[in-house]
């Protein structure tokens, strides 16, 4: 791998592989020779640092790292989060086509086909009114009490699919901040509100406290008898669940074999289900089951997945650049950036191989964005102009849901080429200066003006067409982006399904705790900590 890595730098230097301008300029077929489509999915690369000899030592370094061997291993079952000792099968969660998939020598998929027709029952239920609250209402609003894997996946699908949201309103509390659950409260009235409590552990305190406050807000209004009827869970831990006193008849279950971050597909997923109905979940199912096949089965240089990882993978190690935004021209996509933050940096964020040994590579690069074309008044500015070169990559759809705003949707197509089209060709000096003395400032001032007005060009980005954001797309999009993770994973050899670098953190707020509630002295922690529990604590009212 190293030598493949150091073989990929001598071709960057001896090929002038990162002069994009120049090889657009010296090849019209460009666009054809680095663009790929799956089903009306545009997927065009042309604009990164890439060539032939490039692409080439890539696709080597995939078969070096055993990619693809890789991914056959997880998808049949296989124990490769080897620390938590797991399967990972987010991928049976999905699989339409319903053909066994073996954890231990058992067949999961009638017992996924078991939930999914027992959350189709449930939201069905909701969403007619045939399931009402204590007092015998029907269900106006439902809150999904989760966080990180058992909120973000919800809460982005959500927006992104509200043209199809015609369920009850959906709300959203995840943070331990009193001021979430608080303010989501206000808009509510017990008699016509269901939380959902979405825990794969049912141990999470932001979750667990939360789901306490709400569980109060019921019985409070209407009595403790009521609490059964205004709410149901979501979890792989259902004696935790039926401690809560959630009836089991109201339990959506998974598996310990689907991370939380890869968990929208499973019982997560059910206030996506109450807001677009059973009948859309299952296109949005569909979407990413059609890009497993083609992960499984299309050749490296037109498997979207492959190249996504192999080109990240090249960004962060070859070339060296620390991050890359993600910039959906899709404001439905907004959630996108964050829901994508943690698929990839909670997966990525490691130093340690499989073989438990430091990893030789950078791994995951830090992922961040918003969507076009907000994002263009804040901070393009740095992407285009900054010391730092920040990979970029854009997502739009041929077609808006808006019919009757197609002129504000040409705007944002507009928009979205002409970001990643600057990005590329830059402006020069030369161009810089004959532009000013074009609109009549004199050759000095030009001068002088000239390199503020520079961009050096060159900066790669990725731009992703599909043809309107529908649950399939959807469920498409997020799929080709799990898949990346996984083959960006599988080259730094490193186990993408755990997440022990969230523990620490979470161990020392326990021990915290008590010294924060002035139960217990600071002493033992270092001065900073103590000083700053001190200083909260004078000022405590
Ligand atoms: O703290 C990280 C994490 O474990 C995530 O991986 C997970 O998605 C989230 O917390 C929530 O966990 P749970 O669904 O068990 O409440």
């Amino acid at each position: 791998m190293k030598a493949l890595v150091e073989k990929l730098k001598t071709i960057v230097r001896d090929t002038d592989a990162t002069d994009i301008r120049a090889a657009f300029a010296a090849d019209p077929a460009r666009f054809s020779r680095y663009s790929t489509t799956f089903e009306d999915l545009l997927f065009d690369y042309s604009k990164c640092a890439v060539n032939d000899a490039v692409l080439d030592a890539l696709e080597e370094l995939a078969r070096e790292a055993g990619v693809e061997k890789k991914r056959d291993a997880m998808f049949a079952g296989e124990i490769i989060n080897i620390t938590e000792e797991r399967a990972v099968l987010h991928t049976a969660l999905r699989n339409r086509a319903n053909t066994p998939v073996l954890v231990d020598g058992h067949d999961v998929m009638p017992d996924v086909n078991a939930v999914l027709d027992a959350m189709g029952a449930f939201s069905d239920g909701i969403r007619s009114g045939a399931l009402k609250g204590a007092t015998g209402r029907k269900i106006t609003d439902v809150v999904n009490i989760g966080i990180g894997g058992s909120d973000l996946g919800p809460v982005m699908a959500t927006l992104a699919l509200a043209p199809y949201h015609d369920g009850p309103r959906l709300h959203f509390v995840s943070n331990i901040d009193g001021a979430h659950i608080a303010d989501t409260l206000k808009l509510l009235a017990a008699e016509t509100t269901l939380f959902i409590v979405a825990s794969k552990t049912f141990t999470t305190i932001e979750t667990m406290t939360n789901a306490a406050t709400a569980r109060r807000f019921i019985a409070d209004a209407l009595g403790e008898a009521a609490v059964g009827s205004h709410f149901c869970a979501v979890s792989t831990a259902l004696d935790k669940v039926s401690a809560f006193g959630i009836d089991g008849s109201r339990v959506f279950g998974f598996w310990d074999w689907v991370g939380g971050r890869y968990s929208i597909w499973s019982a997560i997923g059910l206030p996506l289900m109450i807001a677009i109905g059973k009948e859309n979940f299952a296109e949005f199912l569909a979407g990413g089951h059609a890009v497993d096949n083609h992960f499984r089965t299309a050749p490296i240089r037109q498997n979207i997945p492959m190249l996504l990882g192999l080109i990240g993978f090249y960004h962060r190690n070859v070339l060296n650049y620390p991050s890359r935004a993600i910039l959906p021209y899709d404001q439905r996509l907004s959630r996108f950036p964050a829901y994508l933050q943690q698929l990839d940096m909670e997966s990525n964020g490691k130093s340690v191989t499989v073989e438990s040994e430091p990893v030789e590579f950078k791994t995951g690069p830090v992922v961040w964005g918003e969507p076009g074309t907000n994002g263009q008044h804040a901070f393009y500015q740095l992407i285009h102009q900054g010391t730092s070169i920040i990979p970029t990559e854009f997502m739009i759809a041929a077609n808006g849901h808006e019919k009757t705003l197609r002129h504000q949707h040409e705007l944002l197509i507009a928009n979205c080429l002409a970001q990643s089209e600057a990005l590329m060709k830059g402006r020069t000096l030369e161009e810089a200066k004959a532009q000013l003395t074009a609109k009549g400032m004199d050759a000095k001032k030009a001068d002088r003006i000239a390199p503020h007005r520079v961009f050096s060009g060159n900066r790669p980005s990725i731009t992703m067409v599909y043809d309107s954001l529908t649950p399939f797309a959807l469920g498409r999009l997020i799929a080709l982006y799990e898949h990346r993770v996984f083959v960006e994973g599988a080259l730094f050899n490193i186990n993408s399904f755990d997440q022990w670098g969230v523990e620490l953190g979470k161990e020392l707020a326990t021990g915290l705790l008590p010294v924060v509630e002035g139960k217990e002295s600071a002493a033992g922690h270092d001065s900073s900590t103590a000083g700053l529990v001190a200083a909260l604590l004078k000022a405590a009212k």
